[in-house]
């Protein structure tokens, strides 16, 4: 009789044939067998019951920030508290960007300090797999150390477009020439699209006491019409076209955005776009709601035609993945804005909620089918940042990463009982199904009864080699 270290058993499967009635198999840290019936012909040390319930691979969320300086203070949610929130929503793999920081001397610290800095953070608390973004922030400092960056194991790098203040920010020189590093090593830059210098005007023409006591919030959404992300992914665009270096624009939140990607993606272009869960729920009403402040973020929530036509490119393809932007802040931190919209910690939480939101709005709702969301949270993230063979499906030979979701239980979001720091919530108050009721990592039961029970410091780094469209 075969023997596995566990089984999980009766759970209606989504693996990349289609949704299946069958038991996994498990032996060590891999999945060993999916089969029908599997349960009744073999033994094992552990069986976990999915009977009524549906098992997906565990969920990546490839865009998150953890114990970020940014804005002037430091998001609120770090390697502790960040992957027991991700657990607690599924998700058994993140990805972070370690950015190199602009010193006090001018200079910039390198990519490899910077990796440094962010193993520091993860190390002894990850309870989940990790890696990160190698953000690119000097060009000059930065060029030659690319190479170097790809023998260590990372094989994405990351632009913003914006973020001048911060000390961040890429011009266009920086962005094709990346790009062009990006094709002789076959990884992929992500990019931060917006339009910096028009933005910044908007910003200063706005930034008066008359139209900050009028406004409030609102100001966030009035000064970054949508021409600000469209103009930004043309450009990226066709630096990508040229050069022919993978490009992957993080968080788009537009309609046109959306347009310019699929056209440029119709021609042959390597380019890939990410959406985040946000901008497929909430749109720019929020900011004038009395607390509307905490839902600043950037880009901004958009309209609702934005909304429908970010889940019709999801449906299409032209949006490839779904991820949470996590830069979470507290009401205490939001508050820092002191009526100035320009000094509010951009950023919302996001990791616990992902999957609840995107199965409650996207498949409850028939936005998409449920083997469209596993493509979008599960194997598309896993094959595009070069961890395709590994993450992703529930097949044999991959990580044993699975999040059992109960298919209509629905609990309402209410930060109290959540794992994340964050002391509200975007989503407060909406009744969603899809919190994991248990999550596998590597074959270890980290999330049991809804609770979390797996050990911090568990989580490992995953080096990857290659990433882009064909993964
Ligand atoms: O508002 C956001 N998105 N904060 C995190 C930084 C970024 O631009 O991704
Ligand atoms: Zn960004
Ligand atoms: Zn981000």
């Amino acid at each position: 009789m075969a023997t596995f270290d566990m089984i999980v058993k009766n759970g209606d499967v989504v693996t990349p044939g289609g949704v299946v009635r069958a038991d996994i198999g498990i032996r060590g840290e891999k999945i060993a067998a999916v089969q029908p019936g599997l349960s009744l012909v073999a033994e094992a040390k552990k069986v976990v019951d999915a009977k009524g319930h549906i098992v997906i691979p565990g969920v990546l969320d490839v865009h998150v920030h953890l114990e970020l300086p940014f804005c002037g203070t430091v998001s609120s949610d770090d390697y502790v508290s960040g992957t027991r929130a991700a657990a607690r929503g599924g998700v058994t793999t993140l990805i972070d960007f370690a950015i190199p920081f602009k010193k006090k001397d001018g200079k910039y610290e390198s990519l490899s300090q910077a990796a440094d800095n962010w193993h520091r953070k993860a190390e002894g608390k990850a309870l989940i797999d990790y890696t990160f973004h190698i953000c690119i922030t000097g060009w000059d400092t930065h060029k030659d150390q690319i190479a170097g960056m790809v023998e260590r194991g990372f094989s994405t790098f990351k632009e913003f477009m914006i973020y001048e203040s911060e000390g961040w920010q890429s011009d266009d020189r920086a962005l094709f020439s990346t790009l062009e590093q990006m094709r002789e090593h076959d990884t992929m830059l992500l990019v931060h699209a917006e339009s910096a210098r028009v933005l910044d005007e908007l910003i200063a023409r706005h930034h008066t006491p008359a139209l900050m006591k009028k406004h409030k919030a609102v100001l966030h959404a009035i000064t970054r019409p949508n021409f600000i992300e469209a103009e930004a992914i043309q450009r990226a665009a066709k630096w990508c076209e040229v050069t022919g270096g993978n490009l992957y624009i993080v968080h788009m939140s537009t309609a046109e955005g959306t347009e310019i990607v699929r056209d440029a993606q119709s021609r042959g272009v390597p380019i890939i776009a990410e959406t985040c869960a946000q901008y497929l729920v909430l749109d720019d009403s929020v900011f004038a709601q009395p607390d509307g402040h905490l839902y600043a973020c950037c880009p901004q929530l958009k309209k609702k035609p934005d909304i429908s036509r970010l889940w019709k490119g999801l449906r299409g393809g032209e949006v490839s993945v779904v991820s949470t932007d996590t830069c979470t802040f507290t009401r205490k931190q939001k508050a820092m804005w002191k009526g100035d919209w320009t000094k509010i910690p951009m950023g919302l939480p996001g990791l616990e909620t992902l999957l609840p939101v995107v199965y409650t709005t996207g498949v409850l709702k028939k936005q998409i089918t449920l083997e469209q969301m596993v493509q979008k949270l599960c194997s598309n993230p896993a094959r595009i940042m070069g961890l395709g063979g590994r993450k992703g499906h529930i097949m044999k030979g991959f990580d044993a990463d699975l999040a059992i979701i109960h298919p209509r239980n629905k609990t309402k979001v209410d930060p109290k009982k959540m794992e994340t720091n964050a002391d509200w919530n975007p989503f407060e108050g909406m009744e969603l199904a899809g919190f994991a009721r248990t999550t596998i990592s590597r074959g270890e039961v980290i999330v049991d009864d809804y609770k979390v029970v797996g050990k911090q410091g568990r989580g490992q780094w995953l080096s990857r080699k290659t990433a882009g469209p064909k993964g």
